[in-house]
């Protein structure tokens, strides 16, 4: 892992085997200030949304206000810039209601916005309630933007060469491909079956549901699900690697579960092969250092674990610093029994 030196040196809690994976528990603006410039390949986040989520308080306050939201954004973008090599991607999730504030404060820090990703799923709950008359303040979400910037290449510098010298600055078309032998194009829109389509899609699947759509409107016409797909992130992978932890009941989950009791209690899980999928479009193979600031549970880290790239992740709330050293464990592991020769 680059720059050992100034990692071990950290005062605040720092877990990981610091080799493939290092935790730290600490306030990421605070944090970032001590990773040396340009030192960092890739930056996947999923920061807060200033939407108060579920009442969570790192994700209300200050950031529950447009402009707090924005200036947080930029402050984080600003050091993501200087951590970042030239060339180097943020890819970032962010809400429907707050992205246009979130892009425009990683614009406002000087990174270049290359594209906005749709994250398409058709298992979200409705946000509002159906009052007398059939209305209501919300839509049902079926969507999560992901942002895509990055930071400028050195002046003068055409992308051609800085690729050649540095490994980056473009994204891995043939790598995250949805149809690895025909090395069809990756669009910007990735689609999620729902849960249980393993054995077969449901009604109301994104996947099935605009297949069938495409098909009656044009004979021939290529099926959508060529796109890359990903379901939410499952109970079990979830909980995967937290089997030591207690397990709490949460009112978050309850619909969900059924009221059963869960170790990872983190309110906004992602999904690993999503993850991993961004892994392999923004950080290129070899090893390369993936920054996580917000890591929440690890689902990112522990994509990146599982993609073979080195992973530096910083979460404030020790809530679920555990759940994410467990998980980052666990998936390591796993890469490593996966890559062992048969
Ligand atoms: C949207 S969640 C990330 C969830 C994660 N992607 C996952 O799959 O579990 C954002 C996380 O950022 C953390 N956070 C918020 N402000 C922070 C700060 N200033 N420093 C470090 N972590 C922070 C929150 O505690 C929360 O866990």
């Amino acid at each position: 892992m680059s720059g050992p030196t100034w990692l071990r040196s950290t005062r605040p809690p720092l877990f990981g085997d610091l080799h493939n994976w290092a935790l730290i528990q600490a306030d990421a603006l605070a944090f970032l200030q001590v990773i040396p410039n340009d030192s960092v390949d890739a930056v996947i986040t999923d920061p807060p949304y200033g939407i108060a989520f579920k009442g969570e308080s790192w994700d209300g306050d200050l950031l529950a206000d447009a402009d707090g939201f924005q200036a947080f954004s930029t402050t984080w973008a600003r050091e993501v810039r200087r951590v970042l090599r030239p060339g180097g991607y943020l890819a970032s999730f962010g809400a429907t209601k707050t992205t246009h504030r979130l892009v425009a404060g990683v614009e406002d820090a000087g990174l270049e916005i290359r594209d906005q990703l749709l994250w398409l799923y058709s298992t979200g709950v409705p946000k509002g309630r159906r009052m007398p008359g059939g209305v209501s303040s919300a839509l049902r979400p079926a969507y999560e933007p992901i942002l895509l910037a990055r930071k400028p290449l050195p002046r003068g510098r055409t992308l051609t060469r800085h690729v050649e010298e540095t490994g980056l600055g473009a994204l891995d078309i043939d790598g995250t491909s949805a149809n690895p032998p025909d090395r069809s194009w990756p669009t910007n829109v990735l689609l999620a079956h729902e849960e249980r389509c393993a054995e077969a899609c449901g009604p109301r699947c994104t996947v099935r549901l605009i297949d069938e759509i495409a098909k009656s409107e044009r004979r021939g016409a290529r099926p959508v699900s060529r796109l890359f797909y990903s379901t939410k992130a499952t109970p079990t992978e979830r909980e995967a690697g937290c089997e030591a932890l207690p397990k709490i009941t949460s009112e978050i989950f309850s619909s969900k579960t059924g009221g059963r009791a869960r170790a990872n209690v983190h309110p906004t899980v992602k999904p690993l092969d999503l993850c991993r999928w961004i892994t392999r479009l923004v950080a290129p193979p070899g090893g390369s250092l993936v920054l996580d600031p917000f890591t929440g549970s690890g689902s990112i880290g522990c994509a990146a674990v599982l993609e073979g790239r080195q992973f530096i992740g910083i979460e404030r709330d020790h809530r679920y610093v555990p759940i994410a050293r467990a998980r980052l464990t666990h998936w390591t592991r796993q890469a490593a029994r996966s890559s062992e020769p048969r």
